[in-house]
């Protein structure tokens, strides 16, 4: 295709965009298409429109206050994590939290500690407690106790786990009162599962689904969903093990790509492989979704996979050097996105909207607004509208960046006015604004 096409089809599919009303969409899309023609005078012209309607926008909306509107506000987030502790009973070859020193040591947090953190969240309004670990959740002492504390409250509660550890009458009795699970399930072949995720027993999962089920059948609450990270080992397993999940009622089931550590041995993320076993990852995904699918169950594709594997993906087949790892894939909806080590360029920020809308409350006293930020510490009154999360939120809006911000791995760097007026979105649906 010569030049002059491509760009003609590139200036359509943005004017396709650009109708939709997506601006955030219509600038990363330039950036990353016609922005490379910087030369041509119809095409920069483009880009200072939509920049002007963006502009335009965020003043309309937000009037004299204008950026600091957006800095200010939050969204009350509606699902809050609290992570309980430290300590893993499985070492997975592709887990970022295995290859942290306190992975080795179950070390859970005091239970006073969680209840207090619970109690803020209820008070700030969370509607729903999502409680995991820098590791495995079951495996702490105290997990049972939390989770029902959050109930108390009136929380509803969520789980993230292996379902690994071989749980008791009164455990699973907890396990059944959650109103959502979701179990990370890569393959059910024991020996791959040996090699791929030391540790687990799959006749022990079993056993607890099966436990579990038989206290609350399939399709009653808890929500169960199964959650994979897709790998090539494990393709020619996804549709037995979307048949056996259906089988242990499992209402859904999520294949995500994977996230690459740096020296990752005995996984092979699916962005490495040659067209040939792309496709064939597309085939195995494909085919294990349509069997959830006829079965009536969901079955996702995260963005980042999704495009990978139907060919619109920028993915690149490198593994990045930076020291502290490295992530695949690329998308604009996804936070799986390569290579964001460098620090941002002039005029540039991040895509997050994660200090707006989701809190992990971990350690003792820090409250993060992201696994990547690790720690803002947050006066519960003074949580909002100004100090530290205040000033992370401001500096994502213009690019004056918090430290970890600059080195992050999840959010891709995109112009001020994709950001901007991604969070003006978000402004809107919350009723900060008439329109
Ligand atoms: C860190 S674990 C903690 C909870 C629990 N131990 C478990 O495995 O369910 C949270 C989730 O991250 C996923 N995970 C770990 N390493 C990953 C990677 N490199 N890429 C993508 N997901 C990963 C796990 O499969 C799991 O679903
Ligand atoms: S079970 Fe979860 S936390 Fe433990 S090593 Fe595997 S993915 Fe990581
Ligand atoms: S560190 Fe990354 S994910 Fe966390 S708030 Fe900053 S940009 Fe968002």
């Amino acid at each position: 295709m010569s030049s002059d096409i491509k760009k003609r089809d590139m200036i359509n599919e943005l004017t396709e965009i650009l109708d939709s009303g997506d601006l955030t969409k219509a600038v990363i899309f330039y950036d990353e298409t016609l922005g490379k023609y910087p030369e041509c005078s119809e095409i920069l012209s483009l880009r200072n429109g939509i920049i002007v309607r963006i502009r335009k926008a965020i003043s309309e909306v937000t009037g004299k206050e204008g950026i600091d509107a957006l800095a200010k506000f939050s969204k009350s987030p509606e699902i809050a994590h609290l992570d309980v502790g430290n300590g893993c009973n499985l070492r997975c070859v592709y887990c970022w939290e295995a290859t942290r020193p306190e992975h080795l040591n179950v070390v859970a947090l005091p239970t006073e500690e969680l209840k207090k953190k619970l109690i803020w969240m209820k008070d700030i309004g969370v509607k729903k407690a999502r409680i995991s670990g820098f590791g495995e959740v079951t495996i702490m002492p105290n997990w049972a106790e939390v989770v029902r504390f959050a109930q108390e409250l009136g929380l509803k509660t969520g789980l993230i786990t292996n379902l690994s550890k071989r749980l008791s009458e009164k455990e699973i009795e907890v396990l059944a009162g959650v109103d959502e699970i979701t179990i990370s399930v890569d393959t059910l072949n024991e020996e791959k599962s040996a090699e791929i995720r030391k540790g687990l027993r799959i006749e022990v999962l079993k056993d607890n689904l099966r436990a579990l089920r038989l206290k609350k059948p399939y399709p009653s609450a808890p929500i169960i969903g199964w959650n994979s990270v897709t790998m090539a080992e494990t393709l020619d397993d996804l549709a037995q093990l979307v048949e056996e999940g259906i089988e242990f009622g499992a209402h859904g089931f999520m294949f995500n790509s994977m996230f690459v550590l740096q020296g990752l041995k005995g996984a092979t993320p699916i962005g490495f492989l040659p067209p040939a076993g792309i496709l064939y990852a597309k085939e195995c995904l494909l085919r294990a979704q349509k069997i959830a699918k006829d079965a009536g169950r969901y079955c996702i594709i995260d963005a980042a996979l999704y495009d990978l594997i139907m060919g619109n993906n920028q993915v690149k087949n490198k593994c990045n050097t930076a020291p502290s790892g490295v992530v695949i894939g690329k998308s604009n909806q996804s936070h799986y996105l390569e290579g964001y080590f460098e620090p941002v360029r002039p005029g540039n920020t991040r895509l997050c909207l994660h200090p707006w809308n989701h809190l992990t409350l971990t350690g003792k006293t820090e409250v993060a607004v992201c696994c990547e930020v690790g720690g803002v510490e947050l006066p519960a009154e003074n949580t909002y509208s100004s100090g530290p999360l205040f000033e992370l939120k401001k500096g994502l809006l213009t690019g004056n960046l918090a430290q970890n911000c600059q080195k992050c791995r999840l959010a891709p760097e995109v112009s001020v006015e994709a950001q901007q007026y991604n969070v003006l979105k978000l402004y809107r649906k919350t009723g900060n604004s008439p329109s």
